[in-house]
Formats: structure tokens, sequence, C-alpha cells
């Protein structure tokens, strides 16, 4: 009665794309990865957030000193991977080139994006849950430096989801320029001090120490304001930002997805957003269907099925708004 077996997917069966790399590694986790600790923890508080974002976030975490994620075999198979993806860049508003949805081109980048060894070692560093992002897209977004020497990888901007982290595919030490930097204050402050044309106070920019390949800062990519630099001179730099959604689901989602149809075909975003809000649905409704709750309340038991549904009519209420957004940025 197979009809009856539930078995579903973190990664979705079927693919957007006909194209794959042609050299594609097997990701190995005993081999490829070497996971650290950050040294420094940066609050949401300590950047100036307050009550105003209170039942957004399940964590207080804000941004991480650099950590490692790969070990060097590891960090010098993703090159190679990152190096043939580079054959599917695009560019939009903000980026001016970069690879999203690499995670359906490579087996390589897509298991080690799905790496629950990773996911549960970030985790204990947020001090939540944190299960790899549902939407395909938001897995393993790669940036490239752009053509022209001096033009900034990606503009000043908060992200599109809630958790990721940014990882050096490239060595930061064998270039000049192309650091990563966040802003050391709000969303808000940081708006203020674009809409005033002020220059950004240098005591309050952040550029992570980077050691080398496969070492990244983890962060609350939606609170935490940030940018890469243009290379300064000739060189190879890309970056890799991979996307987490928080597991406790009591927190509500934030997926901008009317920024993200300004990055991918509406089609594909749409269809990964429905996919990634079927996921938190069913995530309600697990308890529901394998344990039920016989001695619970009614009311208790009504719970469920009303936090899956506004799950479902928060997607829906996205998905139906037509209104059309510019691209958000604070310049450079
Ligand atoms: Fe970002």
């Amino acid at each position: 009665m197979s009809q009856f077996d539930i078995n579903l997917q973190r990664f979705p069966k079927s693919s957007p794309f006909g194209e794959h790399i042609e050299d594609d590694p097997v990701f190995d986790p005993a081999r490829h990865l070497e996971l650290t600790r950050p040294e420094n923890l940066l609050t949401l508080s300590e950047l100036g957030y307050g009550a105003e974002i209170d039942g957004t976030s399940p964590t207080d975490v804000a941004a991480t000193s650099a950590f490692r994620i790969l070990s060097d075999e590891g960090a010098e198979l993703m090159l190679h991977v990152c190096q043939q993806l580079e054959a599917f860049t695009t560019s939009n508003a903000r980026i001016a080139k970069n690879c999203r949805g690499g995670t359906y081109r490579s087996k390589f980048l897509r298991d080690f994006s799905l790496s629950l060894d990773v996911a549960e070692h970030l985790s204990s560093i947020m001090k939540t849950p944190l299960l790899p992002h549902g939407m395909g897209h938001q897995l393993s977004h790669l940036n490239y430096a752009p053509p022209e020497v001096g033009e900034d990888v990606d503009k000043w901007h908060y992200d599109t989801l809630q958790v990721d982290y940014v990882m050096f595919v490239t060595d930061p030490k064998k270039v000049v320029g192309g650091e990563f930097q966040y802003f050391l204050g709000t969303r808000d402050e940081m708006q203020a001090l674009y809409e005033s044309k002020q220059p950004l106070p240098a005591e309050r920019v952040v550029v992570p120490e980077i050691p080398g390949p496969g070492f990244a800062v983890l962060m609350q990519g939606n609170y935490v304001v940030h940018q890469a630099k243009g290379l300064r001179d000739k060189g190879e730099r890309i970056t890799l930002v991979n996307g987490y959604n928080y597991a406790d689901q009591s927190t509500p989602d934030y997926t901008a997805l009317k920024q993200l149809v300004l990055a991918d075909p509406e089609n594909l975003a749409t269809a990964e957003y429905i996919r990634h809000i079927a996921l938190r649905c069913v995530s309600n409704l697990e308890t529901a269907i394998n344990e039920p709750g016989y001695k619970n309340d009614k009311a208790v038991q009504l719970q469920k099925l009303y936090d899956a549904r506004r799950e479902l009519d928060a997607g829906i209420s996205q998905l139906e708004d037509s209104s059309v957004e510019e691209m958000k940025h604070f310049g450079n």
C-alpha cells in the first residue's frame, strides 16, 4: 500500500534545470567537513534591536566571528565545483555575478548544503535548531567577483531569509580587497544613514577576519545588514551563502518573496516558496498524524490545525499580493 507511505523529501525529486556540471565529486562529510566553533558571538541587542522584533526570532545570536566548515580537501573540491557553476551565473540589480540554484546542478553542492552534520553544528552555535532551507535557490547561493575590478560584489543589504552563513570558497588572503563586512546597527539605522546620504562611520563597520577558504560567518541575515566589497586588483573571489530555516515553528516564517522574484524567474520562486510553506505546514501537522493527542482537550488538538492554517494563510496572502517591489539595498 505504497500510497499510504508518507515520505517527505528535504530536497525535491524534480529539478527546474536539465544541465549539470560535468565533473561532480562525491561529498564525503567525514573527509570534507572540519567543523570548528567561532570565538565570538554578537547579539541582536548589541546591534541595537529591542522589543520591536520580539517573537520574530528564537535566538539572540546575530552574527559570529569566522569559523571553519570545510577541510582543506573539502575546500579544494568546493572550488572545483563552483568554478564549473560559473557557467550558470546571472546578475540582478544588487549583484553583478551570482549563481543561484547550483544545488540542482551539482550533487556535491546539494549534499553539502543539506548536510545535517553542518545543520546540527550551526544549531548549537545559534542556540536553536536549524534546518537546511526548503527552497533550493536559498541553498548555496554563489557570488563571483564582477568582471570589472573595483566593482562591489554586493551592495549593503539584508537577506530574504532568516539564517545563513557566508563562506569563502576562494582564499581571501590571495586577493586584494573583496572583504565581507557588516554594519554594527539595525536595519532602520542603516536606512536613516542611507537616506541622509551620510557616509558610514568606519567604527560601525565590522570586517571579520577570514583565515582561509572553507571559513564562514554565520548570521541572522535578515537583521544583520552586510556587504561584499569588490576586488581592488585582478583575482578570483567566490563566496557561498547557504540558507537555513528555524525548526521552531512558533517563530513566524520570513521569506521576502517579492525580492526573490527579482533574482529568480517568478514561476520558479513561486514553486519553491509553495514547497517551503507546505513543509512548514506539514511540520505542524506531523504530531497530529503520528502521535494524535488522544487525551488532550479539544482546544489543544484543534490548535494543530490552526497552526497549519496560519502557515497556509501567510503563504497564500504573500502569493496573492500583486504589488511589485524594487530590489532593496542601501547602495555601496
Ligand atoms: Fe546577503
